[in-house]
């Protein structure tokens, strides 16, 4: 055992310029969040799984080697193709840390997998990991009979597993990485596991331990999962990433003649309301094709603007903890809106890789937009003119591209520090942007 945090990557600055419209084509990569999920349940299942259109996002690739060091064989390529053998059921004692980089879902998720394996196990991960809570995870495994030590509630955080028993759970807060720990320890422990959720979030875990062959049911809002089952291999296609796809689907509805196709693209109805958001703010989707593939929705989706330009939103209640990863771009394209956005209800924002609450408004403030800060959200005017300034994306990927977004119509070029981050989650960004941007 080495270490207790990661090392940061170093940081790059990216220059982008205003543009006048934004056409073209595009595949966005693999989703991260059905990557993470296929990926350790393959790890875990027997027998060979092949993934193609895994994630190029750095974090499913820290999901990668961790499963890895637990025993699980892991080829990459051809291309975004991966290889998992899994261990069939018992994960190995890791010779070190389980590192799991800037990844939130890597820690969290993983926990709950590996909690009923006889070993001990550290996890570790980088700065901003280490900032994150992770309570929220250590109280229901706890509750199974898991030992878990933190220190002050964060990261690194120590596992010293064994045999689980069931629990009925009521997730506290909506997380979807919660209820996946749970369903994960569920999956092998004594008894059958119950969970309900205040707030539907995403169900990619749902669909994918039914995909690796587990026996999950839902009656009303409560999911039950008995314990002691075995999961097999299976061949999948990763969806198109539609958190990626988002900011590419903002930067669409910023120019008047804007014309954007989506191929591809994840469409489950639990990330999908982005896509009622992008048409109450004045986009025009038509889905060209719709596919299901192991209970995941896929689609070719076309985006133009509508005549009447770019409305307004109020994002408040359920909708904010469906949409949590898009509230950035939204956020930042907003004063380009005619009637403002106004964001509730997303106090979790302050708890993702960076406080997002206070880096949108700290950028907003930059590019001289006006704006009023919550503590859960923020109300931003329309008709608002921004300028080119120095952005500081905190390290958060999320951010980084945000901005970048926002520079399309700012009336002079931006500066983007810490562009590096958006590798987080999609590599290709600052290329497909380009690309896909007019000048
Ligand atoms: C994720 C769930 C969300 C989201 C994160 C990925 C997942 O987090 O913000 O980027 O894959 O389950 P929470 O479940 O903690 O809200």
């Amino acid at each position: 055992m080495s270490s207790t945090i990661t090392q940061q990557p170093e940081s790059t600055t990216q220059i982008v310029r205003p543009a006048r419209s934004f056409q073209g084509s595009v595949t966005v990569p693999g989703d991260k969040s059905i990557s993470h999920r296929y990926a350790m349940l393959a790890g875990f299942a027997e027998g060979t799984s092949r993934l193609a259109n895994f994630s190029t996002g750095a974090d499913p690739h820290s999901t990668l080697a961790c499963m890895e060091a637990l025993g699980a064989k892991v080829v990459k390529g051809p291309g975004t193709s991966v290889e998992v053998t899994g261990v069939a059921g018992a994960f190995q004692q890791p010779k070190a840390e389980l590192d799991c980089g800037n990844s939130g879902s890597t820690m969290r998720m993983l926990a709950g997998l590996i909690a009923p394996h006889p070993h001990t196990f550290t996890m570790i991960g980088d700065h901003s990991l280490t900032m994150r809570p992770m309570e929220r995870i250590r109280k229901p495994l706890a509750a199974m009979g898991a030992r878990i030590d933190l220190v002050d509630g964060h990261a690194p955080m120590t596992i010293h597993g064994g045999p689980l028993k069931a629990i009925d759970f009521e997730t506290p807060i909506p997380s979807a990485q919660v209820k996946t720990a749970v369903l994960f320890a569920g999956l092998q422990a004594e008894g059958t596991t119950s969970l309900s959720e205040a707030v539907r979030t995403r169900d990619h875990s749902e669909h994918a331990l039914k995909a690796f062959g587990a026996t999950l049911t839902r009656a009303n809002e409560t999911l039950s999962i008995a314990g002691g089952q075995r999961l097999k291999a299976i061949d999948a296609t990763v969806p198109g990433d539609i958190s990626s796809a988002a900011f590419f689907l903002c930067a669409a509805l910023l120019f008047p003649d804007s014309n954007l196709v989506l191929d591809s693209v994840g469409m489950n109805p639990t990330r999908a309301s982005l896509l009622d958001v992008i048409t109450t703010l004045g986009g025009k989707i038509k889905v060209l094709t719709v596919e299901e593939r192991h209970g995941e929705m896929i689609g070719t989706i076309q985006v133009n603007r509508d005549e009447a330009g770019l409305k307004g939103a109020e994002i408040s209640g359920a909708l904010s903890a469906q949409i949590i990863d898009e509230l950035p771009v939204i956020a930042a394209i907003a004063p380009y809106t005619r009637d403002g956005v106004t964001i509730r209800d997303a106090k979790e924002l302050r708890v993702k890789e960076s406080d997002r609450i206070a880096l949108v408004a700290k950028n907003l403030k930059v590019m001289g937009a006006e704006f009023t800060e919550y503590e859960d959200g923020l109300a931003i005017p329309g008709n608002q003119q921004l300028h080119g300034a120095e952005i500081d994306s905190g390290s958060d990927h999320r951010i980084a591209m945000a901005f970048a977004v926002a520079a399309l119509r700012a009336s002079s070029e931006n500066i983007i520090h810490g562009a590096e981050a958006a590798a987080i989650s999609f590599p290709e960004f600052f290329p497909f942007l380009n690309e896909l941007s007019k000048r």
